[in-house]
């Protein structure tokens, strides 16, 4: 048995996404069907279109969301029927080198559904990040659906599925950021402002956001940047080492994903701070540092993937601050958009326009 609903495909390198019907399989052991409620558009879906990330053609595009679940296969006992739930792309198998050194949060072969969703035509998608949500109902490995309290807003608590918990965690998991660090944080999208969140939750006390674009800038300082940098024609390491009292950050995070950022946030960090890169590259980037300056700067180069979470712990305890008020994820939501107007949304994140356009589902 199987269903048909409607869903956002990319079906070739740089064409424009499309709405379409795709088959959800029912759920085979170990696996869920949810009914998806809010889906929240990240740079990383621009990123699988634009073959970005690989040439698995074609995409179910959508992965920061929230829903029901509404059936589960054989085997399936940590989610039930009618849960509501935030999809993760970390459901950790428990058993690779990574689980079992006791850092699941880099586990090397995360579960996802066994079997396919597909076209019309039977034609096999490739889900981004393993979980395709901008579809009506998504079939995932139960192990991605985490519950959280079922009274929080689904296009607000969906972020976490993504960029906004990438966000928090470069800072506070990668980054290490705790109390009276310095951090600055490039690029104030949904992901550079989950990182100037997550300082502000960790008690740090300069946060200098920066960002070529001043709506962005305003944005960061609701969440917490107590300083803002306008990178246009700038001097970026200049003008945060003159707010760190010329020594630089404790913590920078990169969240653009681009090699001159990268830079910045190599020397805009004080000796033997950290780098924090979340942003992500594509093939061709490279960049040249010499290594006299790796060394003699000392500290720590760090990557974050997703934030280096663990859904199972970081979502329902986020979902807890956010509605003790101490984090603004409504704030993360800029608009509420139709399945059909995701290309849409794919432009305005190069004009500035918004944090985070959301799908939402009827
Ligand atoms: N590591 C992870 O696990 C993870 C998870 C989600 C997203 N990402 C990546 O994080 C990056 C950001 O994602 P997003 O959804 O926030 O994107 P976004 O497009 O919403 O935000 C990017 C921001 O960077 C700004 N920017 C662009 N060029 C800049 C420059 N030269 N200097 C300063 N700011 C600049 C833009 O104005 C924009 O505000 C993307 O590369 C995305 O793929 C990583
Ligand atoms: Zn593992
Ligand atoms: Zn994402």
């Amino acid at each position: 048995m199987s269903q048909r609903v409607k869903g956002v495909i990319a079906r070739a390198k740089g064409a424009p996404v499309e709405v379409t019907t795709i088959v959800v399989p029912d759920p085979g052991p170990g696996e869920a069907v949810v009914r998806v409620q809010a889906c929240g558009v990240c740079h990383t879906d621009l990123h699988y279109r634009e073959g970005g990330i690989n040439d698995d053609f074609p995409f179910l595009l959508g992965h920061e969301a929230a829903g029901i679940v509404e059936s589960v296969g054989e085997g399936v006992t940590d989610v039930a029927p009618g849960d509501f739930v935030v999809l993760n792309w970390r459901a950790v198998c428990g058993d690779c080198r990574a689980c079992r050194k006791g850092k699941p949060w880099y586990c090397f072969n995360t579960h996802n559904a066994t079997q396919k969703m597909t076209l019309e035509d039977g034609t096999e998608l490739s889900p981004a990040l393993g979980i395709g949500a901008f579809v009506e109902k998504t079939l995932v490995h139960a192990g991605q659906c985490t519950k959280v309290d079922p009274e929080a807003r689904p296009a607000a608590v969906g972020l976490l599925g993504c960029g906004v918990m990438a966000g928090i965690g470069a800072a506070i998991n990668t980054g290490g950021v705790t109390r009276g660090d310095s951090v600055a944080v490039i690029g104030c999208g949904g992901v550079g402002d989950g990182a100037v969140a997550g300082a502000a939750l960790a008690g740090a006390t300069k946060i200098i956001a920066i960002d070529t674009d001043d709506r962005k800038l305003e944005w960061a300082r609701k969440f917490g940047a107590t300083h803002t940098i306008n990178a246009k024609g700038k001097d970026v390491v200049a003008e945060v080492q003159a707010l760190t009292d010329g020594n630089g950050a404790d913590v920078v995070v990169e969240a653009v994903g681009r090699p001159e950022t990268y830079k910045q946030a190599f020397y805009a960090r004080d000796l033997a701070g950290t780098v924090v890169l979340v942003g992500v590259p594509t093939p061709e980037m490279t960049i040249e540092l010499p290594l006299l300056d790796v060394f003699g700067r000392g500290g720590a180069l760090k990557s974050s993937w997703y934030g280096d979470c663990l859904p199972t712990r970081d979502f329902p305890m986020l979902t807890e601050l956010y509605k003790q008020g101490q984090l603004d994820l409504d704030a993360f939501v800029t608009e509420e958009i139709r399945l059909d107007q995701v290309e849409e949304a794919f432009g305005k994140m190069h004009t500035g326009d918004v944090l985070r356009s959301v799908v939402i589902f009827e």
